[in-house]
């Protein structure tokens, strides 16, 4: 089968990842697949993208990404649709396509129907995009209104939908109400190759030495992320710990920091500001934007894992952790209750620092309950979350959507 991925910019991200690995997956499984984007930076992207192991078409980066710095959305869907058009217009002429995974955005889906053979069209939502957006005044709900109208009805021409997580299914159904489409869950996978580098941490990266007992927490600086939820939890520990646990008890922070978003400036600052007045300048260390193999190293070295957001849609940090072997503690609502057991590979809990601080003295104060966490995580991970297994899936998906007789 030929299969075409529209994306809007395939940069580095979580829905680049996701969609590359489809890519890679069906690609593994003998079909001929492609993308078509908006936006392909060789320098700023995945590098199965750029050594031509997957084929890449950029149409439409003319088209302005916004209007004076506003109608960010309005632009994408635009740019999006120019991209179906393109399809429809020549693409579809020149090679017969089979299916069109699309994701992020819907609005080509109904344009893409005119495509020569009448792909079958796959549609992956990673969660509505109308619930990602920021909340605004008057003007901007008139301005949402449309395309918040548009989002629904194109995604319901798709022939297929998958998400992230039952969680992502949930909201999915709750948002897009005139919808009668149960979405399937394809979760992502986790690309374990990367992660296979047993390397001890160098000190260059901490200054904290082998005998401490490391809590670490990956996320980026943003508020949504609740990471002052681990400092609190962290400084509870003082009270439960002997003083000789205690002293080698240390928290690190690692999270993408990116020196132009004013929200990871911000919030660093507060984190620092919440560590003097909770008296752990010394016991925090907060790192930005930690290169791959430096996270990895840390992954290795920590003893647990604190995964502070609520209600995230998928959440692939606690799978590398758990893959890594190390026990996750993570809050008890959205993608992380389907990716960790509790009590199993570690611990659900409430979003408070009492709830967290005791998950993660059970740990502490119990190496071997720690390494059972951690053993049957990697191999929760290896069973559930591989690529191995993400591509039989996807490829039984594709195989049953091309199948089914058109309606
Ligand atoms: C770590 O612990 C070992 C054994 O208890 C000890 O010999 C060593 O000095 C400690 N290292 C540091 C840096 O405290
Ligand atoms: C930690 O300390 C609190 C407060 O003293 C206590 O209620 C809790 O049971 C302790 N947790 C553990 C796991 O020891």
């Amino acid at each position: 089968m030929r299969v075409l991925f529209m994306h809007p910019d395939l940069g580095i991200g979580g829905a680049e990842r996701l969609v590359v690995d489809a890519a890679l997956a069906l690609q593994n499984k003998g079909h001929t697949v492609s993308f078509l984007t908006n936006h392909h930076d060789p320098s700023h992207c995945f590098e199965e993208t750029r050594n031509g192991k997957l084929k890449v078409r950029v149409v439409g980066d003319w088209i302005p990404r916004s209007i004076f710095g506003k109608f960010y959305a309005f632009c994408a869907y635009f740019r999006m649709m120019y991209a179906a058009f393109y399809v429809v217009l020549f693409q579809s002429k020149e090679e017969k396509i089979d299916l069109i995974f699309c994701d992020l955005i819907s609005l080509g889906i109904p344009i893409l129907k005119f495509a020569e053979h009448t792909p079958k069209i796959l549609f992956y939502c990673h969660f509505p995009d109308q619930l990602l957006t920021k909340q605004g005044g008057f003007l901007k709900r008139i301005y949402r209104m449309p395309l918040n109208y548009l989002e629904e009805k194109t995604t319901g021409a798709a022939d297929g939908v998958l998400v992230n997580s039952k969680f992502t299914s949930r909201i999915f159904s709750e948002t897009f109400k005139t919808l009668n489409i149960t979405p399937e869950v394809l979760y992502p996978s986790l690309v374990t190759s990367s992660f296979d580098i047993t390397s001890p941490i160098d000190h260059s990266v901490t200054d904290i030495d082998d005998n401490a007992t490391i809590i670490l927490s990956i996320n980026r600086y943003e508020r949504k992320k609740n990471l002052p939820l681990a400092l609190k939890a962290f400084k509870l520990l003082e009270g439960n710990l002997t003083k000789h646990e205690w002293d080698r008890a240390h928290l690190i922070l690692a999270g993408g920091y990116d020196s132009r978003n004013l929200e990871n400036i911000e919030h660093y600052d507060e984190l620092s500001v919440i560590c003097e007045n909770l008296g752990l300048k010394d016991k925090v260390t907060l790192l930005r934007s930690p290169s791959d193999e430096i996270k990895v190293k840390l992954l290795n070295r920590c003893r647990m894992l604190f995964y502070t957001p609520t209600n995230e849609h998928f959440g692939i940090v606690p799978l590398e952790a758990m893959y890594l072997a190390r026990p996750v503690i993570a809050v008890n609502s959205g993608g992380p209750t389907e990716t960790i057991v509790h009590e199993q590979t570690g611990f659900l809990c409430e979003s408070t620092p009492e709830d967290f601080a005791n998950a993660a003295t059970l740990i502490i104060k119990d190496q071997k309950l720690g390494e059972k966490m951690g053993d049957m995580g990697r191999k929760r991970v290896q069973q559930r979350f591989s690529f191995e297994a993400f591509t039989e899936k996807l490829n039984q998906i594709v195989i049953n959507l091309i199948n089914r007789r058109s309606t």
